[in-house]
């Protein structure tokens, strides 16, 4: 049995070697290369893929991965919406992801981020290294005075509700799913127009389908209360960026949390000192002293790569050996 992996960065190589060591009989190959119509080949005469990227899953991509002779894809990752669901289905792929891999991770980087918009803790960094120690006007808000509305209550809100309690933050939520525990306490309001007239801060955790696209834009920025901070660490086409530009300009937004951005696909993770910035909108976003921009690495902590590999793999094993793997899916359109 073979399966090979893609886009292994050098942080993933031990978790990579640890599922390796404990399953000695599989023969394991991977590459630092993204899966492209080129790389297809690749993996030829292996039985199974294990896969993570932000670059589009093409037609030409799946179909060169078939002709390969490999349909069993497993991504190291939770979010779905960059593979093309109907060619996969036509070519008969089985595709799996690792929705759980570190709820916490991105959870707790959303509220850490939260809570240092509330404080200003960026304009007070500013000021610490031009050596001014003045407090004022640098003053903070308290997480425990803010209504904090959770759009999205899956695994990562839930998380995100428990810790922004724990600072004692009045917690209230929105999701079309509802689950049955935080209905009985009382925590979802009945729209989201409610909950963006309601919140001091307000937290975005659902996927990126049609329906959710831009969902934060000039109308719903209009009906949020005065001095509201918002916070995408979940993906960036949910957020009209140039609406929340505006807010910015005139004071409504008090601060932004930006880990995703509608722009980020081959501006991420790069390394662009002494060259030219590609994303004028961006850079601008990124200096503002009430906007905090982080290259898409909520998720990045020790815990969480261990185990979108850890478990993509055991994923694509079940695949090939016709088991059920703990996460399939469901390759019609979202
Ligand atoms: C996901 O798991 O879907 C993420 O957003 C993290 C990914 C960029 C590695």
């Amino acid at each position: 049995t073979k399966i090979f992996a893609y886009a292994i960065r050098k942080d993933e190589e031990p978790f990579l070697n640890e599922w390796k060591e404990a399953h000695k009989d599989i023969d394991v190959d991977y590459t630092d290369k993204l899966l492209t119509p080129e790389t297809a080949k690749l993996a030829k005469g292996a039985d199974g893929v294990v896969v993570y990227q932000q670059l589009d899953y093409t037609a030409d991509t799946l179909q060169a991965l078939a002709d390969a002779g490999v349909t069993k894809m497993s991504l190291r990752n939770v979010g779905v919406d960059n593979i093309d669901m109907d060619k996969a289905k036509e070519l008969g792929f089985e595709i799996t992801n690792v929705p759980v891999y570190s709820p916490d991770a991105i959870a707790e980087h959303a509220a850490i981020q939260a809570a240092r918009v509330l404080r200003q803790d960026k304009r007070m960094d500013e000021k610490m290294a031009k050596r001014d120690l003045r407090w004022a006007p640098t003053i903070g808000r308290e997480v425990r005075d803010q209504v904090v509305g959770v759009v999205g209550t899956g695994h990562i809100g839930q998380v995100f509700m428990r810790i922004m309690e724990g600072f004692g933050a009045k917690v209230i939520a929105y999701d079309i799913f509802k689950n049955p525990e935080l209905e009985k306490k009382g925590y979802y309001v009945d729209s989201l127009d409610d909950l963006y007239k309601q919140a001091d801060v307000i937290s975005l955790h659902v996927p990126d389908v049609p329906a959710n696209v831009h969902m934060i834009n000039d109308k719903s920025i209009a009906e949020m209360k005065d001095g509201v901070v918002i916070v995408n660490c979940s993906r960036g086409p949910l957020v009209d960026t140039d609406a929340v530009i505006r807010g910015l300009d005139s004071g409504k937004i008090f601060g932004f949390v930006m880990d995703t951005y509608e722009g980020e696909v081959g501006v991420f993770n790069k390394d662009w000192e002494g060259k030219e910035f590609p994303d004028k909108r961006l850079a601008d976003l990124i200096d503002r002293p009430n906007v905090l921009v982080t290259p898409h690495t909520a998720f990045y902590t020790t815990h969480a790569v261990r185990n979108m590999v850890v478990k993509a793999f055991d994923n694509n094993l079940k695949l090939i050996n016709g088991e059920k793997p703990d996460s399939p899916v469901a390759l019609d359109k979202n």
